[in-house]
């Protein structure tokens, strides 16, 4: 996702917007941009691509005397990567860099266009200086907080003008944003990496904080000014990366809720969902769905088929990649052709793509990575949002894979569940006691002759994703099965040395769940259960919150069975960014 950076004072801007720039790389990005005020001019350099693009362009810049400078990476959402889309934006005589989304920027750039106020990028960033110039009459200050008034969504955001050349403006709601300072040196980014060195100490802004710095830094909320809250700077990068998590895996955990948050934004509201990337003509004359994927990805697929087929009506299958390929299905002309791909650039995934779209299919991607050759092969894409995943066992990609595909459902079915989506993000969030609960209970499963996970519905595909995420990183066997699978012939494993994770829903065939966790539990199978509701047959347990929504309980157990898969693997002593075997992106068949 995007990154920002910004300084005053420093005795080196390029080096310091630069370097801050590269220590944010790790969050992914498809090109970067730096601003600066010089002297009385504004500069702005921007390049598509990896920052030694920018800092080839850069060589040939040479600053006189720089006042104020901002940067940015950028992940693109709006718009493709392009240099023209590129953060910063500049005005006649302002810049800005944006991280998050103005949702409501389609109806402000109507009402500047109508005053014959041009636009050259595709990118809801631009408004923001667009709107900004508009409203200078003579203070910068209050332009923007008028600017703050009008737009309506998730932003960080720094703006510097020639008009007051020794000011940086700033704003924070729903995206992160820091400030520091050191004497007279002042310093901004949108994660701590980029600070540690210059500064000790830095206030961490709160959603509503905005104001700017001059010769120090005025904070305000709800149009008051207010003291700032300063935090010790951790000093060490490489864990100031990980956000102090052990593993890239376990921060990425701790980022879901944040990331469900982005992925919804401007899709899920009160009036039901959008998306500005698609139109219901596209789905006219579709009466099948086929999903394509692997992995993770083919998981949240198989989630998609329930949902599509029970709410939005269309028969749905979700398959295997490597295997659709080579099977010569029947591709008729009234099926939707979906590929889902956390990379975008799984071979077997890409090729199934081809196949579809030379049987002349519509398709749909659902992709992480904007231009990836997944992107630019289907007809529409949906991006996920959820910001680079490090770890290679996918864990915030996956949820926001099914979100996307909840919402999606609810599109074709206009079916608003706009409350069940906010609740379902809502118990994402981790929750440091369960995750010490967890921790303490890994201990009792690192032996055994394996492990079963089962449920049913939409909870089986949770169960096989759940053993997935074991065995890439504890490298203990694991299987996922359909609750009521299990008599058909794996319950001759049951004793109890199996291991067998229970994933019963409140909401969905509760009652004959609880019945096949009967059968393995009289056959003495160990068993641990997460389920809203506590039943007498189980070992360990693990309670969920109550809600009347099958979604909310699938969302809150995946949390679950992701840290416990990472706790078994830690107490195992794997690494578990990087399990044994296996890519993060799977490019050859
Ligand atoms: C690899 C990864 C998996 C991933 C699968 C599909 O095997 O290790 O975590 O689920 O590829 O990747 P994709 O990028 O297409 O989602």
């Amino acid at each position: 996702m995007c990154g920002i950076v910004g300084c005053k004072g420093v005795d080196n801007i390029k080096e310091f917007l630069i370097e801050g720039l590269k220590e944010l790389e790790y969050r992914g990005y498809d090109s970067a941009g730096i601003g600066v005020i010089d002297k009385e001019d504004l500069k702005v350099i921007k390049a598509v691509g990896k920052l030694v693009n920018l800092e080839r362009k850069l060589k040939n810049v040479k600053f006189i005397d720089p006042k104020v400078g901002i940067g940015h990476t950028r992940w693109a959402t709006h718009g493709k990567p392009t240099e023209i889309n590129a953060h910063p934006h500049r005005g006649e005589f302002s810049a800005v860099v944006h991280n998050g989304i103005i949702e409501n920027y389609q109806e402000i750039k109507r009402f500047l266009q109508e005053k014959n106020i041009e636009f050259i990028s595709q990118t809801d960033t631009e408004v923001i200086v667009r709107l900004f110039e508009y409203y200078y009459e003579g203070d910068s200050f209050e332009a923007f907080k008028k600017v703050l008034d009008r737009i309506d969504g998730a932003y960080a955001i720094l703006l510097i003008t020639k008009k007051e050349p020794q000011k940086i403006f700033f704003a924070k709601k729903g995206s992160p944003l820091i400030v520091a300072n050191n004497n007279d040196k002042f310093f901004f980014a949108s994660s701590d990496a980029p600070l540690i060195g210059y500064a000790s100490a830095a206030c961490y802004l709160e959603d509503g904080e905005f104001g700017y710095v001059d010769d120090k830094i005025h904070l305000f909320k709800d149009n008051k000014e207010v003291s700032l809250n300063l935090k010790p700077l951790p000093t060490n990068k490489e864990s100031a990366k990980k956000g102090g998590f052990r593993f890239y895996m376990e921060k990425e955990i701790y980022e879901q809720a944040d990331v469900l948050k982005e992925n919804t934004l401007g899709r899920n509201t009160k009036e039901g969902i959008k998306f500005d990337e698609l139109d219901k003509e596209f789905f006219e004359g579709i009466n099948n769905i086929i999903i394509s994927a692997c992995g993770t990805s083919y998981h949240a697929g198989l989630v998609g088929k329930y949902l599509l087929e029970r709410d939005a009506k269309i028969r749905t299958n979700a398959e295997v990649a490597s295997e659709l390929r080579y099977r010569n299905p029947l591709l008729t002309k009234d099926t939707l052709f979906i590929v889902i791909s956390q990379s975008g650039e799984t071979a077997d995934t890409l090729e199934t793509l081809k196949m579809a779209k030379r049987a002349g299919l519509k398709t749909l991607a659902l992709c992480n990575v904007d231009n990836s050759s997944i992107v630019r092969e289907a007809d529409k894409t949906i991006l996920l949002r959820a910001g680079i995943e490090k770890g290679v066992a996918s864990t915030k990609a996956f949820a926001t894979q099914v979100m996307t595909l909840w919402m999606l459902s609810n599109y074709l079915s206009n079916k608003n569940e706009y409350e069940a989506i906010n609740e379902a993000i809502e118990v994402t969030k981790v929750d440091g006691a369960l995750h010490e609960k967890i921790k303490r209970l890994s201990k009792r499963y690192l032996h055994g002759h394996g492990f079963f996970y089962i449920g049913r519905d939409i909870f089986y595909p949770l169960a096989l994703e759940g053993a997935l995420k074991l065995k890439e990183i504890s490298y203990i066997h694991a299987e996922g099965y359909p609750a009521g699978e299990m008599k058909h012939g794996p319950i001759a494993l049951a004793d109890p040395e199996l291991f067998v994770v229970a994933l019963l829903s409140k909401n969905i065939l509760f009652e004959k769940t609880k019945s096949n966790i009967e059968e393995l539990s009289s056959r003495d199978a160990t068993i641990l259960t997460i389920s809203s509701e506590y039943i007498d047959m189980t070992d360990d347990f693990i309670k969920i919150k109550e809600t009347s929504h099958p979604m909310v309980e699938f969302f809150e157990m995946m949390v679950i069975t992701q840290l416990l898969a990472l706790e078994v693997a830690i107490r195992r002593g794997n690494d578990v960014d990087m399990p044994r075997n296996l890519a993060k992106s799977v490019t050859v068949e």
